[in-house]
């Protein structure tokens, strides 16, 4: 091999391997940057949250909103083990859409437009506070944008802690499958 064969054979590895990486990092960089502004929680911490586990579905009456609650796989795992407290890196996401008439079928009701999502994610080292180790994360869609939510986390836990014998979660693994 000639230098010139050297030079040609790596400069085509560095291009592709920059090709490749650029390719993961929009892959990784498709949610909005935003960062809770109280406790720096970013919304690209669940990046590919829609490929987690559904847990659960929950409709709020008052809200007239649709909820999915959906686990990443440490998080899936532990709810299906039924673990007292949810390990390190267990991420709970709830995704909240609004609801319209089925067009075809108007006795249904089926999903219309994102309003929401949250999530708590289990990390001892940042969220100690309270004793119970969660962060709390919430972003609104406001007019066809996200944003984060500006007005606190002490309310989620004040109201998660209802739950405090199930670890401040409201959500069970559904089991109606079975
Ligand atoms: C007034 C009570 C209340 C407040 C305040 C509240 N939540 Fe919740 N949360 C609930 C209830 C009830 C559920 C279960 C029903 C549902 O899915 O809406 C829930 C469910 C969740 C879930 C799914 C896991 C679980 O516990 O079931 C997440 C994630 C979540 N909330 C995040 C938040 C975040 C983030 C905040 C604050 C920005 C917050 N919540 C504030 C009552 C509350």
């Amino acid at each position: 091999m000639n230098n010139l064969t050297k030079i040609t054979l790596l400069s085509t590895l560095i291009v592709g391997v920059a090709y490749a990486s650029d390719i993961y990092l929009t892959h990784n960089t498709k949610l909005p940057k935003l960062k809770m502004p109280d406790n720096n929680l970013t919304f690209q911490m669940i990046e590919g949250y829609p490929d987690y586990k559904i847990v659960a579905t929950h409709f709020r009456t008052d809200k007239n909103e649709l909820r999915y609650i959906l686990a990443n796989p440490i998080g899936y795992n532990a709810l299906k083990d039924k673990l007292k407290v949810m390990p390190e890196g267990s991420k709970i996401v709830k995704i909240g859409w609004s609801v319209k008439k089925m067009e075809l079928f108007p006795k249904a009701l089926e999903a219309d437009k994102i309003q929401r999502v949250e999530y708590m994610v289990k990390d001892s080292k940042n969220f100690d506070a309270n004793g119970d180790n969660w962060g709390y994360a919430r972003f609104i869609k406001k007019d066809g944008k996200f944003e984060a939510w500006n007005k606190g986390t002490k309310g989620c836990i004040a109201c998660h802690s209802v739950a405090k014998e199930n670890d401040f979660l409201f959500t069970k693994l559904q089991n109606s499958f079975e």
